[in-house]
């Protein structure tokens, strides 16, 4: 017999379209075409949504009550044995839908055949995806949610601890290190509800698609889109197989928390360096050189930043696999899961890393607070006194500037060092009363507007978004 894609395969190993092609690939081909690798991960959602479409079926009297019970008791047998290991996925099946309606025909003959009436395995894939989606995704909110509250922990304690704020990673502006925990914070919350809307669009049922064009049978998609937990069913059948801007968004979603990861990372790693010295991290979170002895290297932070690289790339490829598709479901769409899955475990693992790294780490509070004095990071708010007083804030800006170049030319390297009446020549609004004002924590309690840094408010930011995550 000729075989067109290699050796051939075992003769068992019945295809679901053998009907129309009693000629199977070859292994190496039908390997290649075969999905079973990658959405072996949904068998129990495939079980869950055969569930409710057989008892549908049955109740709509398509197969015969008798046939819909029997085959909803073997589904539930199927998924005990293989949650207890008696039943081991076949990984040389075409995909999981073929595996367990496989199992399902072996042991109930003619019931199980009756499965698949007025079903694809295009609203099927649809309908696992999204089941899966539905259980995941909260999941990973969840995980969001613990690692914002540790960052908030941390923030709350050092709601006052002085540290310098940067722009253009120049020193700027005095701000406490509860501050910039919490802008982390905020961030990472935007991200806990673009998921939760994310799954609020993804939240209908495909099945009663069938391949593209609905069914002629009398299916109930009502009851199975109730059954399995959806708002709906799918608005369009030829739009329920071939969306996949569920995935797309949702892989955007993980794109963005990443991108947001990878760049605390990269505080982290300046942070950690001796140039900054910010920051401790636990011996358990860093690791070693091979030929350096001294070395203690911020490798979590790194490896986070690099992979924020990987979810960019899978937000890519799916863009790349859906542009350019005809309507409605083509084989391409199989690579969807692959790529999803994969920026869906690597937010999970690099929320845990980054969460256990951040929780364990000491901040050097006495060098962050040093570093405030001597960069002139007063000067804005040495401008803002002069507002104060009444002179406009262009000539305000100036008249410190010019002092910050007096102190670089005295070799003085804060405003404060010069004297009153040093101050009182650039202008006459300066009184005794500038030095209070210019000190770090003092610049930082005046902030305190909406969203600034005075301790206060930074502490009303942290109750704020505690609630929002609850
Ligand atoms: N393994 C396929 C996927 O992941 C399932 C749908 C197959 N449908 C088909 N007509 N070949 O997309």
């Amino acid at each position: 017999m000729r075989r067109s894609g290699g050796d051939s395969l075992k003769k068992e190993t019945k295809v679901l379209w053998a009907g129309r092609l009693p000629e199977k690939p070859g292994a190496e081909a039908f390997a290649f075409q075969a999905s079973i690798g990658v959405d072996s991960r949904l068998v129990f959602d495939d079980i869950t949504g055969s569930k409710a479409h057989a008892a549908m079926l049955g109740r709509q009297g398509i197969i015969s009550k008798d046939a819909a019970a029997k085959i909803g008791r073997e589904l539930d047998r199927v998924a005990a044995e293989l949650k207890s290991g008696k039943l081991a996925i076949d990984t040389s099946a075409e995909d999981i839908h073929s595996f367990i309606e496989g199992v399902l025909t072996g042991r109930l003959g003619d019931a199980g055949r009756m499965l698949h009436a007025g079903r694809s395995r295009n609203d099927q894939v649809a309908v696992d995806f999204r089941l899966y989606l539905k259980r995941a995704v909260p999941e990973l909110r969840a995980e969001l949610a613990e690692t914002i509250g540790v960052l908030l922990d941390r923030a709350e304690k050092h709601a006052a601890c002085i540290m310098p704020g940067y722009t253009h990673l120049q020193r700027a502006q005095p701000v406490t290190l509860g501050y910039h925990l919490t802008a982390w914070c905020a961030a990472l919350e935007r991200d806990f509800s673009r998921f939760a809307c994310a799954l609020s669009r993804l939240d209908e049922c495909p099945l009663g698609s069938g391949a593209l064009a609905g069914s002629g049978l009398p299916l109930d998609r009502n009851v199975v889109a109730e059954a399995l937990g959806f708002a709906r069913p799918g608005f369009n059948s030829m739009d329920s197989v071939a969306d996949r801007d569920f995935a797309l968004e949702l892989s955007s979603c993980c794109a963005i928390t990443m991108v947001h990861l990878s760049r605390f990372c990269e505080d982290v790693v300046l942070w950690a360096s001796e140039e900054f010295n910010f920051i401790e991290l636990a011996e358990a979170w860093s690791t070693g050189s091979s030929i350096m002895p001294q070395k203690k290297n911020p490798d979590f932070a790194e490896l986070i930043r690099g992979k924020a690289g990987r979810t960019a790339g899978n937000l890519v490829t799916l863009l790349t696999l859906l542009k350019g598709l005809p309507y409605a479901y083509d084989k391409d769409l199989q690579e969807d899961k692959e790529s999803l899955f994969d920026s869906l475990d690597t937010l999970r693992s690099c929320l845990r890393m980054f969460r256990g790294m951040m929780r364990d780490a000491q901040f050097n509070l006495k060098r962050m607070k040093d570093a405030c004095s001597g960069g002139f990071l007063e000067a804005t708010d040495a401008a803002e006194y002069l507002v104060r007083k009444g002179l406009p804030f262009r000539k305000a800006h100036e008249i410190a500037a010019l002092i910050v170049r007096d102190c670089i030319e005295a070799g003085q390297r804060r405003i404060s060092d010069r004297s009153p009446a040093e101050l009182k020549a650039r202008s006459k609004l300066f009184g005794d009363d500038i030095y209070k004002a210019l000190n770090p924590e003092a610049c930082v309690k005046a902030r305190s507007l909406p969203g600034g840094p005075a301790p206060k408010e930074v502490r009303r930011q942290i109750r704020a978004l505690r609630k929002k995550i609850r």
